[in-house]
C-alpha cells in the first residue's frame, strides 16, 4: 500500500500556495530595481507599493507606508528591540517588559538588552498561557515595581508552540496608560485570526511570510506613523532608511499575493481549522489515555493542537510517527542536541517530564479530515508501544 503523507507542521512553516506560486513565476522577470527611476524601475516601484498595500490591509493597516519589508520574522523582531536600545541607553524611560513564552528572537534580543544594561522583564503566564493582566499592570508602574519607567511591552499575539492568545486589545490600554511602546509578534497569528492594528492599538507589529504561504526570506515590520525605527541594516534610503538593501521584488510581491490571499480566505479558513482542530483533539482524548492538552481552551490558534503524552518521550513519539509519514514537532530540542524542554510548556507550570512528552499538532490548508483521522490511527498503538517501553531507560535521546 502506498504510504500517505500528512504534514501538521504548519507553524514550523507553510508550503507556497499554488495560487502565489504560479503569481511568482509570472512575475520572475521583473527584475529593474525598483528604485530607479527609468520606467522599468519605475514598474517594479508600482509592484512593490502594491505588494505593500496587500501587507497593509492583511492588519488592517489604513496607512500601507507603515510597513517597511524585512528578510521575515527574527529581522523584525530585532529592529524593535534595537530600537528600543537607542531610544532607551541615555533615557530614565528605557524598562522592557516582555513575556516568557516569546520566540526565541525575541527572549534573545530581550536578554540582549538586559545584558546592555536595561531593565528587563520577563511576564508569567498561567497553565494556559496567558498572561496576568494585573501582573502587567504592576510592572507598568514605577511606583510598584523596579526598573523605573517602562518603553516597551512586546507581547506576541499567539504561542507559536501552545497557540494561545493573548488580548491585545486590554494589553495595550495599559501599555499606553503608563506612556509605554507596544509591540507585538504576530508571525503565527496572521492569516489564522482577524488582525486590526487599530483596535489592537499596537504601535510595531511583526509578520512572516512563510507562515502565511507565501515564500521564505520576506516579512514586515509594521510601525505605527510617528514611532521610530533604527536600522539593523544600513545603506541606501530603501525603506524609509530603515532597511537598506535593494528590493526583493519576487519576496516582496509575493508576499502581496499570500497577504491578499490571507485576508480573503481568513474567516472561512479559521472555522474549517478550528473544526480540524475539534476532530484531532476529540480523536486523541478518545484513543489515548491519560493524555494533556496543553495551551487555552478557547483563546487558541485554530490550528495548533499541543498535547502532552505521559510516560511517552516526545522525539520518540516524533520518530514512530515520521516513520507513518506523519510531519509534527516537538517542544524539546533533543535534535539539536540539547535537551532542554519547552520554554513555553515550562512556563505554564507543565514539568520536565510532561514537557519533554508533548507534540504539536498544527494543521493548514492541506489538512483534511482524513489527515485526521490516520494520525489519530496511527498515533493511539505508537503511545501505547512508547509506554510499555518507557521503564527500559535507553530511548535514543537518553543515549
Ligand atoms: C512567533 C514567531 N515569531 C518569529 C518567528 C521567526 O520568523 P522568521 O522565520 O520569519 O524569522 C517565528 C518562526 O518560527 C515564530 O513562530
Amino acid at each position: 500500500m502506498e504510504q500517505r503523507f500528512v504534514y501538521m507542521d504548519y507553524n514550523a512553516t507553510t508550503p507556497l500556495r499554488e495560487e502565489v506560486k504560479a503569481r511568482m513565476i509570472e512575475d520572475l522577470d521583473i527584475y529593474a530595481n525598483a528604485s530607479s527611476m527609468h520606467e522599468a524601475g519605475r514598474r517594479a516601484r508600482d509592484r512593490v507599493e502594491m505588494a505593500r498595500k496587500q501587507v497593509a490591509a492583511l492588519i488592517g493597516a489604513k496607512d500601507p507606508s507603515t510597513i517597511i519589508f524585512t528578510s521575515g520574522g527574527s529581522e523584525s523582531n530585532n529592529t524593535v528591540f534595537t530600537t528600543m536600545y537607542e531610544l532607551g541607553r541615555n533615557a530614565e524611560r528605557r524598562k522592557i517588559i516582555t513575556t516568557a513564552i516569546e520566540h526565541p528572537c525575541v527572549l534573545n534580543a530581550a536578554r540582549h538588552l538586559a545584558d546592555e544594561g536595561f531593565p528587563v522583564v520577563f511576564l508569567g503566564v498561567d497553565g494556559q498561557g496567558r498572561i496576568d493582566l494585573s501582573e502587567l499592570e504592576r510592572e507598568l508602574d514605577p511606583a510598584r515595581s523596579s526598573g523605573g519607567a517602562s518603553l516597551l511591552v512586546s507581547v506576541m499575539a499567539a504561542n507559536n508552540e501552545i497557540g494561545t492568545v493573548q488580548d491585545l486589545a486590554a494589553i495595550s490600554r495599559l501599555a499606553k496608560a503608563a506612556g509605554a511602546l507596544l509591540h507585538t509578534d504576530a508571525v503565527q497569528a496572521a492569516g489564522k485570526l482577524p488582525i486590526d492594528v487599530e483596535a489592537w492599538g499596537v504601535d510595531y507589529l511583526t509578520l512572516s511570510c512563510h507562515k502565511i504561504y507565501g515564500p521564505k526570506g520576506i516579512g514586515a515590520l509594521y510601525m505605527r506613523r510617528g514611532t521610530k525605527a533604527e536600522p539593523l541594516i544600513r545603506g541606501g534610503h530603501q525603506e524609509l532608511g530603515i532597511r537598506a538593501g535593494t528590493y526583493n521584488n519576487q519576496g516582496i510581491l509575493g508576499f502581496g499575493y499570500a497577504a491578499e490571499l490571507a485576508l480573503r480566505d481568513q474567516g472561512a479558513f479559521e472555522m474549517r481549522l478550528r473544526a480540524l482542530r475539534s476532530r484531532l483533539r476529540d480523536g486523541i482524548l478518545a484513543a489515548v489515555p491519560d493524555v494533556r492538552v496543553n495551551g487555552h481552551p478557547t483563546h487558541v490558534l485554530p490550528n495548533t493542537l499541543n498535547v502532552s503524552f505521559p510516560g511517552a518521550e516526545g522525539e520518540a513519539i516524533l520518530l514512530s510517527l515520521d516513520l507513518e509519514g506523519i510531519e509534527v514537532s516537538t517542544g524539546s530540542a533533543c535534535a539539536s542536541g540539547s535537551l532542554e524542554p519547552s520554554h513555553v510548556l515550562m512556563a505554564t507550570g507543565v514539568g520536565p517530564e510532561l514537557a519533554h512528552g508533548s507534540i504539536r499538532f498544527s494543521l493548514g490548508r492541506g489538512s483534511s479530515e482524513e489527515d485526521v483521522d490516520y494520525v489519530i490511527e496511527k498515533l493511539a498503538p505508537a503511545i501505547k508501544r512508547l509506554r510499555r517501553m518507557s521503564t527500559i531507560p535507553s530511548s535514543a535521546c537518553r543515549a
